[in-house]
């Protein structure tokens, strides 16, 4: 069952019109919910997270943060999977072509709900295979826009190269991944690169963050050359879907020993443990 412009219904009876402007220019944004157990992971912070998007491209939220929780929910107890995700968008909705801003249109949202799967136990054991490549995306990549053919082409590289995904480096430093964000460890401390307008700022990686602090990892958040990257002992890549990943290769060669390292395996652990404490924290598990 999918959401779209206030109904429920099944996947192959939703439509949209060929003049929606996300169809014709990419005009909206997006958000991708982890849920456990039938409960949505971090819900307010990617409803912020979405609120920020649809201020900076100007488009109003057509639903209060409750509202937001209440259909989320909705959606969830209508599919049958335990772990899902929800992607959700917002576009400007349907109107003659004209780039700029049509009058009056009712913005189209749409949600949809999938089975949620863990990476497989041989990505979490033996880490995943990453390139690199030119950051070549504008710069307003905080806004979770729906316009990823950038992004498309990045991952694709990496997908050509028998890789998982793509690390994109800008003028020398390191942004995130084409769907990720990137962790460097070096000399024992965990790096991040700061949230700013070249990467969007994901809830894992500020759960990532706040674990490091809960457990004392020594952590710093600060711009990363592409030599540490080359050089890091650790690389890590976080995410809703793929919560965190080991990269143990990069660019064919091997990250650290080529295999995921102490401070990952920590961070897993604590990971997964966070989530369990969140999940009884919500009656859930
Ligand atoms: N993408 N950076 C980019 C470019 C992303 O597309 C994503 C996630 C992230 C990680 O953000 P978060 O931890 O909030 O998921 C960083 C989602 C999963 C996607 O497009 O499917």
């Amino acid at each position: 069952m999918i959401y779209l412009n206030g109904a429920f219904m099944p996947l192959e009876q939703a439509f949209v019109p060929v003049l929606d402007r996300g169809f014709i220019f990419g005009d909206g944004v997006y958000e991708v919910i982890p849920v456990y157990s039938r409960h949505p992971f971090r819900l307010a912070e990617h409803l912020r997270r979405l609120q920020c998007s649809l201020a900076a491209i100007r488009l109003d939220d057509p639903h209060s943060g409750e509202a937001w929780g209440e259909l989320i929910g909705r959606l969830i107890e209508a599919n049958p999977w335990q772990d899902q995700y929800i992607y959700l968008q917002v576009t400007r909705g349907a109107a003659e072509r004209n780039h700029a801003f049509p009058e009056g249109v009712r913005p189209t949202v749409f949600m949809m709900s999938s089975p949620l799967t863990a990476p497989p136990e041989s990505q979490r054991e033996q880490g995943i295979a990453a390139i690199t490549a030119m950051d070549n995306r504008w710069l307003r990549c905080d806004i979770k826009s729906i316009s990823l053919l950038p992004n498309v082409l990045l991952r694709q590289a990496a997908v050509d190269a028998g890789a998982a995904e793509t690390l994109l480096l800008r003028e020398g430093f390191l942004t995130e991944g084409a769907a990720s964000n990137i962790f460097v460890v070096r000399d024992g401390t965990l790096l991040a690169p700061p949230k700013n307008h070249l990467m969007l700022p994901g809830i894992t990686y500020d759960v990532v963050l706040e674990l490091a602090e809960a457990n004392e990892m020594p952590c710093q958040v600060r711009e990363i050359s592409e030599f540490e990257v080359r050089s890091a002992q650790e690389l890590w890549l976080t995410s809703s879907t793929k919560e965190v990943l080991a990269i143990t290769t990069l660019d064919g060669r091997p990250v650290g020993d080529g295999k995921p390292g102490p401070a990952y395996r920590r961070m897993y652990a604590w990971y997964q443990d966070y989530k369990s404490t969140v999940m009884r924290a919500a009656g859930k598990r």
